[in-house]
């Protein structure tokens, strides 16, 4: 993977949901690398969104990998769903259940890349150990629930430690940011690797925002 620019991947939660298979196809043409789904249960966060049966009708429509992020309750009990689907990335949520470990041993035994996240208040200390276990860190910039909102800039200081810590112990996991990224934020996370950016993706030309997100790196 190229060091000097972003992997891109916009989170459809702000695409037009009545039409979610040509927002695919027209994010894929402007350069998207992943596309990232949010998953949202209505308890872990307060809102609802979607399930794995919509996962499922957007993997034949879709040549990228599915990066999908569990916002849910106890995951454990739907990973098995959510990659029958065609999730090829899942992350599941540090806080979201005390059966992390099997969890996310479970994703990889059915065949899909294990990613962990955190919200913005939980340190970062609650997840190394388990950096051996995972492709991904989903480093979360706002508090999860909704698209739309401010760029936590006190959480740039996580990715970095992250980076230095998995550089330093010579692991194989990316680093993703989520939340509040547009052109000008991008660049306060040279350290990550894939960037997640939904109103700002979707509210402009898809192509000259992913184009501006992918070289934010250099
Ligand atoms: C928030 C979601 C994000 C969200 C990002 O809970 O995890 O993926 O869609 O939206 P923007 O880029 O608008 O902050
Ligand atoms: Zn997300």
């Amino acid at each position: 993977m190229s060091k000097d620019q972003f992997l891109v991947a916009p989170s459809i939660l702000s695409a037009d949901f009545a039409k979610l298979g040509e927002e695919i196809k027209a994010i894929e043409a402007a350069g998207a690398d992943w596309i990232h789904v949010d998953v949202m249960d209505g308890h872990f966060v307060p809102n609802l969104t979607i399930g794995a049966p919509v996962v499922k009708a957007l993997k034949p429509v879709s040549t990228k990998p599915l990066d999908v992020h569990l916002m849910i309750e106890k995951p454990e009990r739907y990973v098995e769903d959510f990659v029958k689907a065609g999730a090829d990335y899942l992350t599941i949520h540090v806080e979201a259940t005390d059966e992390v470990e099997s969890t996310l041993k479970k994703i990889k035994d059915l065949g899909a890349k294990p990613g962990i996240t955190l919200r913005p208040k939980t340190p970062l200390k609650d997840i190394v150990r388990y950096l051996d276990q995972v492709n991904l860190v989903l480093v979360m910039t706002v508090e999860p629930g909704f698209g739309g909102q401010s760029f936590m800039s006190d959480q740039v200081e996580k990715i970095n430690e992250l980076s230095k810590y998995i550089k330093e112990n010579d692991l194989d996991v990316l680093i993703e940011v989520d939340g509040g990224i547009n052109d000008q934020t991008a660049r306060e996370c040279k350290n990550a690797d894939v960037l997640v950016a939904g109103s700002y993706v979707f509210k402009n030309d898809y192509k000259v925002a992913i184009e501006k997100l992918k070289q934010a790196k250099g």
